[in-house]
Parts: structure tokens; sequence; C-alpha cells
């Protein structure tokens, strides 16, 4: 049976309570962070901590962890686990108190949730063929940049998709592309530029998107961050999309049409291939 994180033990996940009352449950009052795991270690683990902390700034939210035992609880779940590919999902929520919509003051002591899924990612026959997404209207609340587990839209779409027959969605606000589902957008241009949206409040500030970003330059290619068009995506030479989980996915079909030559593309895979090994060499 899986183990799992809560506040401040490891228990297995069938004793594993939280009240009804907590307001992640009644309000999605909370922050998360998912962090992958290859051979056996966490990936970009300092680059999560920093987003974590952020997001808990931008909703007042007082954790009372250090990062030393944060990182503690992250190895504890994987070592209970045996988690040699996969993900750590982590959950802080503010707490429990009768339903009021105000922040509780003075503030709740935080639930905090650590729990391992463990995948194969590596070996995604999606990667070899690449993905499909289908594209929508982006009508999640203005605060994207903060990691809420508010995530209900993203669901809605990534149905949506699946129902098309599509593998993931991507979405766009004032005609231009936003960012996916649970991933960052990303095209490489007929000129051979590597482009994607500047960080703003609209997108997510993806940990992967940012190491992507330099190993692009590091490799000498042109990078721009800046929105792109659908129409842009559409006649891009490359299409890809970045997560923790997903690492560098190539994109062939956007809404049913072939991105350049409908296989994944070399800059792509190239950035994959880069982008794995320098993290598996930093990984704790
Ligand atoms: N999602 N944009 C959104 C909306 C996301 O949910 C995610 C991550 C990203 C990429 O961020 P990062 O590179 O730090 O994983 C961008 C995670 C993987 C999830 O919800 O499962």
């Amino acid at each position: 049976m899986r183990q799992v994180f809560l506040n401040d033990r490891l228990v297995p996940e069938n004793q594993a309570q939280i009240s009804v009352f907590d307001r992640g449950f009644v309000f999605a009052d909370a922050v998360y962070e998912v962090t992958a795991v290859l051979d056996g270690r966490l990936i970009d683990f300092r680059g999560h901590l920093a987003r974590l902390r952020r997001s808990l700034g931008e909703l007042d939210l007082t954790l009372p962890m250090t990062d030393a035992a944060l990182l503690e609880a992250h190895r504890a779940v994987v070592a209970a686990n045996a988690v040699e590919q996969g993900l750590v999902y982590l959950q802080v929520s503010r707490g429990v108190s009768d339903r009021d919509f105000r922040f509780p003051d003075p503030q709740t002591s935080p639930t905090v949730v650590l729990f391992t899924q463990k995948k194969t990612f590596l070996d995604d026959p999606l990667v070899a063929r690449g993905l499909h997404v289908t594209v929508h209207d982006d009508l999640r609340w203005q605060r994207s940049d903060i990691k809420t587990t508010q995530l209900l839209y993203a669901c809605m779409v990534k149905s949506r998709a699946a129902r098309a027959g599509a593998d993931d969605a991507w979405m766009q606000r004032d005609g231009l592309i936003t960012e996916a589902a649970s991933a960052n957008a990303w095209i490489v241009t007929a000129d051979g530029v590597v482009r994607t949206r500047q960080l703003s409040r609209e997108i997510l500030a993806g940990i992967t998107r940012e190491a992507v970003l330099s190993v692009a330059e590091a490799r000498g290619l042109q990078v721009e961050e800046g929105a792109f068009s659908l129409d842009d995506a559409l006649h891009a030479k490359e299409a890809f999309m970045t997560s923790a989980t997903g690492f560098v996915s190539p994109v062939v079909r956007i809404d049913g049409a072939a991105i350049g030559d409908g296989r994944p593309g070399p800059v792509t895979m190239a950035l994959r291939e880069r982008y794995l090994t320098l993290m598996r060499d930093t990984a704790i």
C-alpha cells in the first residue's frame, strides 16, 4: 500500500484523513507542486521550492516548514514507495476552519500532503508519435501565475480534447496562445526561432520552461519570449510543450492540422535529450 505524507509524518494512504472543513476541499484554497523523479531522485527541486514559496506568498499563506524539511518529506515519500520513475505531488492548503470566505485570522495551521505516482514517462509512446492537441478559449481566472489547486477548467478542456480524440489541450485568449492545460506551449518558427509566451499573470512560470530556455540558449538557438497565435503555430516548423512530467513533448497536430511534416521535429527532440541529460545530472 502507498505511503503518503500528511502534515509531519508518513502514513498508509488508507489512514490519511483530512477534515471536510479543510479550505483546500471547500474553496480550493491551496497551492501545489509536481516534481518529477528520475533514477529515484528529484528533478529541479530548487525551482519547484522557489515557485511554491511564491505561490504561498501571493495568497498570504504561511507555511511553517523549512526548505530542508520539505526536501526531507519529498525524499521520505520517494523512499517509502520505492519510486524510481514518477512524480511527487505536494499540496499545501490553508487548513481547517468553519466555512467563511475570508482568510481566517489568525491563520489556521496549513494542511500539507505529499504523495507519489509511479510513471514510466521516459518510454511514453506518445513522445515517439508526437501529441495531438485541440485549442480552446482560455476561460481561467486571470491569476494563472499562482499554482493553485483550482484546476477545473484544465480538467474540462483536457476532457473535451480527449472526447475529440486528441491527447491534450492548448488554450488561447485574445487571439494568442496562452499555454497548454497543464504545460507551457512552444513553437519553432519557419525561420528557426524558438518561441514561448512571455511571463505574466496569464500563464504559469513553468520550471521546465525556465530550464529549456537556458538549454536552448546554450545550444546557440535563437530564442524569443513572446506570444504567438494559433495561426503562427499552424505555420510553425515544430511545436512542443514543457512540464515537469512531460519534460519536452513534441506536438504534431493542432486542431487536426499537421505541424511541419507531422512528425516530432529535430529541434524539439534535441532539446528534450539535452534537458533530460542536464536534469538527471543535477537531480538531488
Ligand atoms: N502542471 N502551465 C500549467 C497550467 C501547468 O499546470 C503546468 C504544470 C505548467 C508547467 O510547469 P512545470 O514545468 O513547472 O511543470 C505550465 C503540472 C505538471 C501538473 O499540474 O500536473
